[in-house]
């Protein structure tokens, strides 16, 4: 049986590829922008040349994996107990602006838990790793949560999904409120950085809805490795598939689970 931090290893050797691939397309994409559908959900060429490169690494290494990928969609056998989630670049939007907010996401779950991720921060060089059981580490050195233990001296970091026109569950609410309650909140524009981000104790937690796989499977593993918990907005255990996630250093969950259940309507703030 491959161990994990052969995985590790080998999502670490795609990610890198993958990331230097995003760096030479960063300025140069002219009109290789399109929306794939809803406003704002751009896809780019340096989208669909990452995730090429990711997909022949993980199949030429593991061509019995499972893979879902975000620009291909469900490739091979799906039945099989390994499954890679990838997101080929996490900040699409920052990227086409070249706002240096994105990276490269590679999460492997087996029997459905994160095992594996690695997220690759190529602008800023900066590459996150994290297995089940092999810690966390930022650059190959370890990581860990923040200590911060109040919500009122937290920095908090959240993401608005591409159907936010479309439905009043929006996360606008739950951001308000949680501005008011904290020294602030962010909006980066990538998921998994966000996660990275709480890992490595920039930011104390994170929560977002509409959310896939590909956006946090890497990022859950990193976290919990780095001393953090992931769970539902409720505090119960986190269902990936309902696309809300609640992820902080430990010591303000409770507190921002507590919050994020006892949201005021956003017209308490006209
Ligand atoms: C998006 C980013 C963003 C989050 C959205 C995601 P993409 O991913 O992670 O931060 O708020 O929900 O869809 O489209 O840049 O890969
Ligand atoms: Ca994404
Ligand atoms: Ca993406």
């Amino acid at each position: 049986m491959t161990n994990l931090q052969t995985f590790l290893d080998i999502a670490t050797e795609a990610a890198l590829a993958a990331g230097a691939v995003l760096q030479g397309y960063l300025g140069k994409l002219e009109d290789a922008i399109t929306e794939k559908g809803r406003p704002g959900d751009l896809v780019t060429a340096a989208d669909k040349a990452s995730e090429a490169v990711v997909l022949e690494i993980i199949r030429r290494h593991f061509p019995q994996h499972s893979i879902l990928a975000e620009e291909s969609g469900k490739l091979g056998n799906q039945d099989n107990e390994y499954l890679w989630a990838i997101d080929p670049l996490d900040g699409t939007t920052n990227y086409a602006h070249q706002y240096p907010a994105f990276c490269v996401s590679i999460g492997l779950l087996i029997n459905g838990v994160p095992q594996v991720g690695v997220i690759y921060d190529p602008f800023h060089d900066e590459l996150f790793r994290g297995a089940a059981g092999l810690g966390a580490t930022r650059n190959r050195r370890p990581i860990k949560v923040s200590d911060t233990s109040e919500l009122s001296k937290s920095l908090l970091v959240t993401g608005f999904a591409y159907d936010r026109r479309e439905t009043p569950d929006n996360n606008y609410a739950e951001f308000c409120h949680l501005t008011h309650l904290t020294q602030g909140v962010r909006r980066s524009g990538s998921a998994a950085l966000d996660l990275a981000h709480v890992a490595c104790g920039r930011v104390d937690g994170y929560w977002e809805r509409g959310i896939s796989p590909w956006d946090v499977v890497a990022g859950v593993i990193l976290l919990e490795e780095a001393g953090g918990k992931v769970t539902a907005y409720d505090s119960t255990p986190l269902k990936i598939a309902t696309g809300r996630i609640l992820a902080t250093n430990g010591s303000i969950h409770d507190n921002l689970s507590r919050a994020l259940m006892q949201v005021p309507p956003l017209s308490a703030w006209e």
